[in-house]
């Protein structure tokens, strides 16, 4: 199978394929082409249409037909136009504009995406993309699942195969990507940015290391070769046209600065911990437990991200993962968590059963508590405004004010995958849950996406992209935009208004204090007396927030409380002051 696709490159490659602008600042650019191996071409670049003035420079493509050339000394705010040709034999043409300076405060807008139906055959019919392009976006950011090479060497669980130990095979995946036809489009007015996500990178919901298999007889993860990740990382860095990586032995995370807005794409796979460490087993029941460390980041690239929001000067900051940041997600796992009755008697129409839909969820942000909160802890904190959450991967797209999410975010996750219907389905567990497994009792309410999406108060489930429009200093607009060009869902966001909206406050540490972390039988908690005016209450919940033990604090010249953990199972928990002013909050890990 894989002989045939290299042979299949081999035909193809007699012309120039296929040029794109990538690594857009206000003064430099990239371009990236695509043509026969070792052929001799010629690229310029001109701010006239007619190329007079032209920056010009020739180089020869590799081997695998992979080149590219930087245009630098260029004006901001500018369109220019560029074309790349074999004398007397071929000539592709496109253009974009420069990015403004940090500065200015314009109108600006971008588009987002992921999940393109296809393997290693470029794609013929990609509409989505000429909707994008008729809009003139100033940026399309690829969020992942370019394609899904993946699928055709997944051989789970007999052996733990991935298409990312070939280098071959990953450079025809790359030639699949830049082939599509409609993405062309794109190709020729703007630039593109690109992370991969998790089928692009090694296999559906992998790790830095592994890759999880689940069905409804065997959840369980794998080890992937490791120099397969390697290759991926290598190739990106070959083969796109990208911006500076801070460091690629944690993957391929970046920034990018467009006028008033920076945009922070991170690599949510080649450093997390695997998915699944998250579940605890107690023979076929799931607890969803997270472990100490448990991370999807990774502690360079979370620092990285933090720092980076910290100390950004653009008014807005968007934070690009593949997965969905909405912390309402939580509200699932505790529902499923131990339920073995939903998780073993009951099947959810196109989810498996309810261990499996616990398994899937396990890839999202909400199971990665501890790093969420303190990414919005972090922003509280330092009085970080205007940070919005961008994400993809899920097959479908919904946007939330913050309210649930924890950040405003804006899901938009099918470019032309089938619609998963996952907005539609979280939103409405409430009722669906009871009616497909009467027999678990469950009677919760779940809200996740207030500001409209897929299948919310709708029934367009339409392929679709994520629209993002920068109105200067003043607000954001994040849309939904199907394959008609209708606005299925948008959200308008005032400037401050975009604030980490979870509820956490600060305190010196000496005024609230809890020991010791990690705990095991039993943990002490201090508090200042000058906190507790009249009684308090005082919470003792798990990691998610679900109340395990109330009490109450009263004043006093020494307020000190026990609790005993001995019949509480290991994982992460908090402590909650909720005091007339704010809660307070400390957490602890149970062994
Ligand atoms: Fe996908």
């Amino acid at each position: 199978m894989r002989f045939l696709v290299v042979i299949g490159t081999l035909v193809w490659a007699q012309s120039l394929q296929t040029a794109f602008v990538g690594g857009v600042t206000s003064t430099s650019a990239q371009l990236q082409v695509l043509g026969p191996g070792g052929a001799s071409v010629t690229a310029e670049c001109s701010s006239s249409p007619m190329f007079s003035g032209a920056q010009s420079q020739s180089f020869t493509l590799s081997g695998e037909g992979f080149g590219r050339v930087a245009f630098t000394g260029l004006t901001p705010t500018t369109r220019y136009y560029w074309r790349v040709y074999r004398a007397g034999i071929d000539t592709l043409r496109g253009s974009f504009r420069t990015f403004p300076t940090d500065t200015a405060r314009l109108y600006l807008k971008f588009a987002f995406g992921s999940c393109q139906a296809f393997g290693y055959t470029a794609p013929s019919s990609e509409p989505i993309f000429q909707v994008m392009a008729q809009d003139s976006p100033w940026l399309f950011l690829q969020c992942g699942d370019w394609g899904y090479p993946d699928l055709r060497h997944d051989r789970l669980p007999q052996d733990s195969t991935t298409f990312a130990q070939w280098w071959d095979t990953i450079v025809a995946s790359y030639y699949a990507r830049y082939q599509g036809a409609d993405i062309q489009q794109i190709f020729r007015i703007c630039p593109v940015d690109y992370i991969y996500d998790d089928h692009d990178y090694i296999n559906d919901n992998a790790s830095g290391t592994t890759m999880p298999h689940i069905s409804d007889t065997l959840i369980r993860e794998f080890r992937f070769p490791p120099h397969a990740r390697r290759n991926v990382i290598r190739a990106y860095a070959e083969f796109f046209p990208h911006y500076a990586l801070p460091d690629t032995s944690q993957g391929i995370y970046h920034r990018i600065r467009l006028g008033n807005v920076e945009i922070f794409m991170c690599d949510n796979r080649s450093s997390r911990s695997p998915d699944l460490n998250a579940i605890q087993w107690r023979g076929d029941t799931g607890f969803f437990i997270t472990p100490p460390g448990h991370t999807m980041l990774g502690s360079a690239q979370l620092q990285w991200l933090l720092d980076g929001l910290r100390t950004s000067t653009a008014t807005w900051k968007f934070v690009v993962t593949g997965v969905a940041f909405n912390r309402g997600y939580r509200q699932m796992l505790q529902a499923l968590s131990g339920n073995y009755t939903i998780q073993r008697q009951c099947a959810l129409p196109g989810l498996g059963n309810g261990a499996m839909l616990l398994a899937g969820l396990t890839d999202t942000w909400a199971s990665f508590a501890a790093e969420q909160d303190s990414i919005l802890s972090y922003c509280r904190r330092h009085g970080i405004r205007n940070v919005i959450w961008l994400s993809s991967d899920s097959h479908t797209s919904a946007i939330d004010d913050g309210t649930n999410a924890g950040f405003p975010e804006l899901m938009a996750g099918n470019l032309r995958q089938r619609n998963s219907q996952l907005a539609w389905l979280m939103d409405n567990a409430g009722s669906l849950l009871p009616a497909f497994c009467p027999q678990a009792n469950l009677s919760q309410n779940f809200s996740v996406w207030n500001a409209g999406g897929q299948g919310l108060g709708n029934s367009n489930f339409n392929d679709a992209y994520g629209k993002v429009e920068v109105f200067g200093d003043d607000s954001v607009r994040l849309s939904i935009i199907d394959v008609n060009g209708t606005r299925i869902a948008s959200l308008t966001l005032r400037s401050g208004q975009a604030a980490a909206l979870y509820p956490t406050h600060s305190l010196p540490a000496e005024r609230l204090r809890l020991y010791p972390s990690p705990a095991q039988k039993e943990v002490f908690v201090e508090i200042d007396p000058s906190l507790i005016e009249k009684p308090t209450p005082l919470y003792l919940t798990d990691a998610l927030g679900k109340v395990l033990e109330r009490r109450t604090a009263k004043p006093g010249r020494e307020i000190k409380m026990h609790f005993s953990l001995e019949s509480l199972p290991a994982g992460l928990y908090y402590i909650v002051v909720w005091t007339e002013k704010a809660p307070y909050v400390r957490s602890f890990l149970k062994e």
